[in-house]
Protein backbone atom coordinates (compact mmCIF):
# COMPACT_ATOMS: atom_id res chain seq x y z
CA UNK A 1 0.00 0.00 0.00
CA UNK A 2 1.52 3.21 -0.70
CA UNK A 3 0.79 6.51 1.05
CA UNK A 4 2.81 9.25 -1.30
CA UNK A 5 5.13 9.81 1.71
CA UNK A 6 7.67 10.84 -1.08
CA UNK A 7 5.31 12.80 -3.25
CA UNK A 8 7.15 16.11 -5.19
CA UNK A 9 10.51 14.78 -3.79
CA UNK A 10 13.41 14.70 -5.89
CA UNK A 11 16.60 12.40 -5.08
CA UNK A 12 19.90 9.83 -6.11
CA UNK A 13 19.85 6.48 -4.92
CA UNK A 14 23.19 5.19 -5.61
CA UNK A 15 24.18 1.02 -5.01
CA UNK A 16 20.94 -0.82 -6.93
CA UNK A 17 23.04 -4.01 -8.62
CA UNK A 18 20.09 -6.31 -8.66
CA UNK A 19 16.49 -7.14 -7.59
CA UNK A 20 18.17 -8.79 -3.93
CA UNK A 21 19.79 -5.13 -3.65
CA UNK A 22 18.69 -3.28 -0.76
CA UNK A 23 18.80 0.22 -3.04
CA UNK A 24 16.82 -1.77 -5.82
CA UNK A 25 13.86 -2.24 -3.16
CA UNK A 26 14.38 1.59 -2.36
CA UNK A 27 13.81 2.23 -5.61
CA UNK A 28 10.84 0.48 -6.10
CA UNK A 29 9.24 2.01 -2.90
CA UNK A 30 10.32 5.32 -3.70
CA UNK A 31 8.43 5.10 -6.81
CA UNK A 32 5.70 3.76 -5.43
CA UNK A 33 5.40 6.54 -2.69
CA UNK A 34 6.10 9.38 -5.21
CA UNK A 35 9.18 10.08 -5.62
CA UNK A 36 11.60 10.93 -8.91
CA UNK A 37 15.23 10.04 -8.64
CA UNK A 38 18.10 8.93 -10.85
CA UNK A 39 20.22 5.62 -10.13
CA UNK A 40 24.10 5.20 -10.05
CA UNK A 41 26.39 2.93 -9.60
CA UNK A 42 29.61 1.86 -10.64
CA UNK A 43 30.63 1.48 -13.76
CA UNK A 44 31.29 -2.63 -13.44
CA UNK A 45 28.33 -2.81 -12.33
CA UNK A 46 26.70 -1.17 -14.88
CA UNK A 47 27.67 -3.75 -17.31
CA UNK A 48 25.36 -6.59 -15.60
CA UNK A 49 23.26 -4.40 -17.43
CA UNK A 50 20.16 -5.28 -14.90
CA UNK A 51 19.78 -1.50 -13.58
CA UNK A 52 18.16 -0.51 -16.95
CA UNK A 53 15.58 -2.77 -15.80
CA UNK A 54 14.96 -0.95 -12.57
CA UNK A 55 15.00 2.77 -14.76
CA UNK A 56 12.61 1.79 -17.14
CA UNK A 57 10.54 0.59 -14.50
CA UNK A 58 10.84 3.73 -12.40
CA UNK A 59 10.95 6.54 -15.26
CA UNK A 60 14.69 7.22 -13.85
CA UNK A 61 18.27 7.49 -15.62
CA UNK A 62 21.36 5.80 -14.77
CA UNK A 63 24.73 7.91 -14.01
CA UNK A 64 27.48 5.95 -13.91
CA UNK A 65 30.23 6.71 -11.07
CA UNK A 66 32.67 4.94 -9.01
CA UNK A 67 31.81 6.31 -5.77
CA UNK A 68 35.87 6.95 -4.53
CA UNK A 69 36.02 9.30 -7.78
CA UNK A 70 35.02 12.94 -7.34
CA UNK A 71 34.34 13.96 -10.87
CA UNK A 72 32.09 11.36 -11.07
CA UNK A 73 30.32 11.98 -8.10
CA UNK A 74 29.82 15.62 -8.96
CA UNK A 75 28.49 14.74 -12.28
CA UNK A 76 26.02 12.58 -10.66
CA UNK A 77 24.48 15.42 -8.72
CA UNK A 78 24.85 17.86 -11.82
CA UNK A 79 22.91 15.45 -13.64
CA UNK A 80 20.18 15.35 -10.84
CA UNK A 81 20.16 19.05 -10.41
CA UNK A 82 19.82 19.76 -14.23
CA UNK A 83 17.23 17.01 -14.73
CA UNK A 84 14.96 18.41 -11.65
CA UNK A 85 14.97 21.42 -12.54
CA UNK A 86 17.21 22.28 -9.15
CA UNK A 87 17.99 20.92 -5.48
CA UNK A 88 17.21 17.60 -4.13
CA UNK A 89 15.65 16.12 -1.15
CA UNK A 90 17.33 12.38 -0.50
CA UNK A 91 20.70 10.54 -1.13
CA UNK A 92 20.67 6.46 -0.56
CA UNK A 93 24.11 5.60 -0.26
CA UNK A 94 24.19 1.80 -0.42
CA UNK A 95 27.71 0.78 -1.22
CA UNK A 96 29.76 -1.58 0.05
CA UNK A 97 32.94 -3.62 -0.84
CA UNK A 98 35.69 -4.94 0.50
CA UNK A 99 38.50 -6.48 -1.31
CA UNK A 100 40.15 -8.32 1.87
CA UNK A 101 36.65 -10.20 2.48
CA UNK A 102 35.86 -10.82 -1.38
CA UNK A 103 39.02 -12.82 -1.47
CA UNK A 104 38.96 -14.44 1.68
CA UNK A 105 41.71 -12.49 3.64
CA UNK A 106 41.76 -12.69 6.82
CA UNK A 107 41.36 -9.65 9.48
CA UNK A 108 44.92 -10.28 11.30
CA UNK A 109 46.32 -10.70 7.51
CA UNK A 110 45.02 -7.28 5.86
CA UNK A 111 46.42 -6.50 2.73
CA UNK A 112 46.89 -2.66 3.25
CA UNK A 113 45.96 -1.54 0.09
CA UNK A 114 42.75 -3.38 -0.17
CA UNK A 115 41.88 -2.30 3.58
CA UNK A 116 42.40 1.45 1.95
CA UNK A 117 40.14 0.60 -0.74
CA UNK A 118 37.21 -1.00 1.56
CA UNK A 119 37.73 2.28 3.79
CA UNK A 120 37.64 4.47 0.32
CA UNK A 121 34.49 2.39 -1.26
CA UNK A 122 32.63 1.76 2.04
CA UNK A 123 33.08 5.58 4.27
CA UNK A 124 35.02 7.59 2.59
CA UNK A 125 32.79 7.82 -0.63
CA UNK A 126 29.59 8.72 1.85
CA UNK A 127 31.43 11.89 3.43
CA UNK A 128 33.00 12.56 -0.61
CA UNK A 129 29.37 12.42 -1.47
CA UNK A 130 28.11 14.98 1.08
CA UNK A 131 31.16 17.06 0.53
CA UNK A 132 30.00 17.32 -3.18
CA UNK A 133 26.65 17.85 -2.36
CA UNK A 134 27.59 20.91 -0.05
CA UNK A 135 29.39 22.56 -2.45
CA UNK A 136 26.97 22.59 -5.04
CA UNK A 137 24.50 23.46 -2.73
CA UNK A 138 22.74 20.37 -4.01
CA UNK A 139 20.36 19.76 -1.22
CA UNK A 140 17.38 21.40 -0.10
CA UNK A 141 16.23 22.47 3.80
CA UNK A 142 15.22 19.40 5.79
CA UNK A 143 16.86 17.10 2.84
CA UNK A 144 17.55 13.57 4.02
CA UNK A 145 20.68 11.25 3.64
CA UNK A 146 20.62 7.58 4.22
CA UNK A 147 23.35 4.96 4.29
CA UNK A 148 23.34 1.13 5.00
CA UNK A 149 25.62 -0.43 8.15
CA UNK A 150 25.86 -3.52 10.46
CA UNK A 151 25.92 -4.07 13.92
CA UNK A 152 29.67 -5.02 13.26
CA UNK A 153 30.95 -2.04 13.45
CA UNK A 154 30.05 -1.88 16.90
CA UNK A 155 30.43 -5.42 18.35
CA UNK A 156 32.23 -7.98 16.47
CA UNK A 157 31.24 -11.07 14.14
CA UNK A 158 32.93 -13.16 12.54
CA UNK A 159 33.60 -13.26 9.18
CA UNK A 160 32.78 -9.53 8.57
CA UNK A 161 36.80 -8.43 8.34
CA UNK A 162 37.74 -5.25 7.86
CA UNK A 163 34.45 -4.27 6.83
CA UNK A 164 33.27 -3.49 10.57
CA UNK A 165 36.25 -1.09 10.78
CA UNK A 166 34.56 0.76 7.50
CA UNK A 167 31.23 0.75 8.90
CA UNK A 168 32.35 2.47 12.35
CA UNK A 169 33.76 5.26 9.88
CA UNK A 170 30.38 5.38 8.14
CA UNK A 171 28.42 6.12 11.19
CA UNK A 172 31.47 8.51 12.05
CA UNK A 173 31.20 10.43 9.55
CA UNK A 174 27.05 10.42 9.68
CA UNK A 175 27.57 12.62 13.06
CA UNK A 176 30.32 14.52 12.00
CA UNK A 177 28.65 15.98 8.73
CA UNK A 178 25.25 15.29 9.83
CA UNK A 179 25.94 18.29 13.25
CA UNK A 180 27.76 20.89 10.04
CA UNK A 181 24.67 19.99 7.35
CA UNK A 182 21.57 20.24 10.41
CA UNK A 183 23.90 23.32 11.62
CA UNK A 184 23.95 25.12 8.11
CA UNK A 185 21.14 23.75 6.20
CA UNK A 186 18.51 21.63 8.32
CA UNK A 187 19.90 18.64 6.32
CA UNK A 188 19.71 15.34 8.08
CA UNK A 189 22.05 12.35 8.09
CA UNK A 190 21.74 9.16 9.51
CA UNK A 191 22.81 5.07 9.38
CA UNK A 192 20.39 2.18 9.26
CA UNK A 193 21.89 -0.66 10.61
CA UNK A 194 20.24 -3.36 8.75
CA UNK A 195 19.81 -7.86 9.85
CA UNK A 196 21.96 -9.65 7.05
CA UNK A 197 20.17 -9.82 4.16
CA UNK A 198 20.88 -12.39 1.43
CA UNK A 199 22.24 -9.79 -1.55
CA UNK A 200 25.26 -9.43 -3.88
CA UNK A 201 27.60 -8.08 -0.91
CA UNK A 202 25.80 -10.01 1.73
CA UNK A 203 26.24 -13.26 0.46
CA UNK A 204 30.52 -12.45 0.17
CA UNK A 205 30.68 -12.72 3.70
CA UNK A 206 32.18 -16.20 4.88
CA UNK A 207 29.34 -18.36 6.89
CA UNK A 208 26.31 -15.89 5.75
CA UNK A 209 24.06 -18.94 6.24
CA UNK A 210 24.98 -19.70 9.77
CA UNK A 211 25.16 -16.02 10.31
CA UNK A 212 20.89 -15.53 8.85
CA UNK A 213 20.41 -18.47 10.84
CA UNK A 214 21.74 -17.32 14.47
CA UNK A 215 20.77 -13.55 13.49
CA UNK A 216 17.27 -14.98 13.14
CA UNK A 217 17.10 -16.88 16.11
CA UNK A 218 18.52 -13.89 18.21
CA UNK A 219 16.17 -11.40 17.11
CA UNK A 220 12.48 -11.27 18.56
CA UNK A 221 10.97 -10.00 15.35
CA UNK A 222 12.94 -12.37 13.14
CA UNK A 223 15.48 -10.50 10.25
CA UNK A 224 14.22 -7.73 8.60
CA UNK A 225 14.32 -8.60 5.10
CA UNK A 226 15.17 -5.81 2.11
CA UNK A 227 12.11 -4.54 1.45
CA UNK A 228 11.26 -3.95 5.07
CA UNK A 229 14.76 -2.01 5.23
CA UNK A 230 13.61 -0.32 2.21
CA UNK A 231 10.32 0.84 3.83
CA UNK A 232 11.90 2.05 6.91
CA UNK A 233 14.01 4.15 4.51
CA UNK A 234 11.38 5.87 2.93
CA UNK A 235 10.38 6.87 6.80
CA UNK A 236 13.36 8.78 6.91
CA UNK A 237 13.42 10.38 3.13
CA UNK A 238 9.51 11.97 4.29
CA UNK A 239 8.65 14.67 6.20
CA UNK A 240 7.53 12.81 9.34
CA UNK A 241 11.44 12.49 10.45
CA UNK A 242 12.50 15.68 10.37
CA UNK A 243 13.75 15.49 13.69
CA UNK A 244 15.90 12.61 13.38
CA UNK A 245 19.83 13.53 12.65
CA UNK A 246 23.30 11.67 13.23
CA UNK A 247 21.78 9.03 14.55
CA UNK A 248 22.58 4.91 13.85
CA UNK A 249 19.16 3.55 13.63
CA UNK A 250 18.60 -0.54 14.22
CA UNK A 251 16.63 -2.04 12.19
CA UNK A 252 17.15 -5.63 13.04
CA UNK A 253 14.20 -7.29 14.82
CA UNK A 254 15.97 -6.23 18.14
CA UNK A 255 18.88 -8.39 17.34
CA UNK A 256 21.47 -5.41 18.72
CA UNK A 257 19.21 -5.45 21.86
CA UNK A 258 19.73 -9.03 22.88
CA UNK A 259 22.49 -11.32 24.75
CA UNK A 260 20.88 -15.04 24.71
CA UNK A 261 17.48 -16.20 23.13
CA UNK A 262 15.41 -19.67 23.20
CA UNK A 263 15.66 -20.15 19.90
CA UNK A 264 19.69 -19.83 20.01
CA UNK A 265 20.16 -21.58 23.28
CA UNK A 266 17.87 -24.38 21.38
CA UNK A 267 20.70 -24.85 18.73
CA UNK A 268 23.10 -25.77 21.46
CA UNK A 269 20.85 -28.22 23.12
CA UNK A 270 20.49 -30.15 19.89
CA UNK A 271 23.79 -30.32 20.04
CA UNK A 272 24.99 -28.33 16.78
CA UNK A 273 28.61 -27.95 16.08
CA UNK A 274 29.59 -24.13 14.92
CA UNK A 275 32.70 -22.85 13.63
CA UNK A 276 34.76 -20.25 15.48
N1 LIG B 1 23.41 -7.60 2.86
C1 LIG B 1 23.62 -7.46 4.15
O1 LIG B 1 23.66 -8.43 4.93
C2 LIG B 1 23.76 -6.08 4.71
C3 LIG B 1 23.51 -5.87 6.09
C4 LIG B 1 23.70 -4.57 6.60
C5 LIG B 1 24.14 -3.54 5.76
N2 LIG B 1 24.36 -3.80 4.42
C6 LIG B 1 24.84 -2.72 3.57
O2 LIG B 1 23.86 -2.41 2.61
C7 LIG B 1 24.51 -1.73 1.53
C8 LIG B 1 24.01 -2.31 0.21
O3 LIG B 1 24.44 -3.65 0.08
P1 LIG B 1 23.49 -4.83 -0.44
O4 LIG B 1 23.45 -5.85 0.65
O5 LIG B 1 22.23 -4.29 -1.00
O6 LIG B 1 24.39 -5.50 -1.58
P2 LIG B 1 24.62 -5.12 -3.13
O7 LIG B 1 25.79 -5.95 -3.53
O8 LIG B 1 23.37 -5.29 -3.89
O9 LIG B 1 25.01 -3.57 -3.09
C9 LIG B 1 26.33 -3.09 -2.91
C10 LIG B 1 26.53 -2.02 -3.98
O10 LIG B 1 27.76 -1.32 -3.82
C11 LIG B 1 28.14 -0.97 -5.15
N3 LIG B 1 29.54 -0.54 -5.23
C12 LIG B 1 30.65 -1.28 -4.93
N4 LIG B 1 31.75 -0.55 -5.20
C13 LIG B 1 31.34 0.66 -5.67
C14 LIG B 1 32.01 1.83 -6.13
N5 LIG B 1 33.35 1.93 -6.13
N6 LIG B 1 31.25 2.88 -6.55
C15 LIG B 1 29.90 2.82 -6.55
N7 LIG B 1 29.22 1.72 -6.12
C16 LIG B 1 29.94 0.66 -5.70
C17 LIG B 1 27.88 -2.26 -5.93
O11 LIG B 1 27.92 -2.09 -7.34
C18 LIG B 1 26.51 -2.63 -5.39
O12 LIG B 1 25.49 -2.03 -6.16
C19 LIG B 1 26.01 -1.88 1.75
O13 LIG B 1 26.51 -0.71 2.37
C20 LIG B 1 26.07 -3.04 2.73
O14 LIG B 1 27.25 -3.04 3.48
C21 LIG B 1 24.16 -5.04 3.89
Amino acid sequence: MAYNLLKGKKGIIFGALNDQSIAWKVAEKANEEGAEFILSNAPAALRMGEIQTLADKCNSIVVPADATNLDDLQAVFETAMERFGGKIDFILHSIGMSPNVRKGIPYDQLNYANFLKTLDISALSLHKMLQVARNLDALNTWGSVVSLTYVASQRTLVGYGDMADAKALLESVTRSFGYIYGRDKKVRINTVSQSPTMTTAGSGIKGMGSLLDFSERMSPLGNATAEECANFCITLFSDLTRKITMQNIFHDGGFSSMGMSARAMDRYEQGAVFED
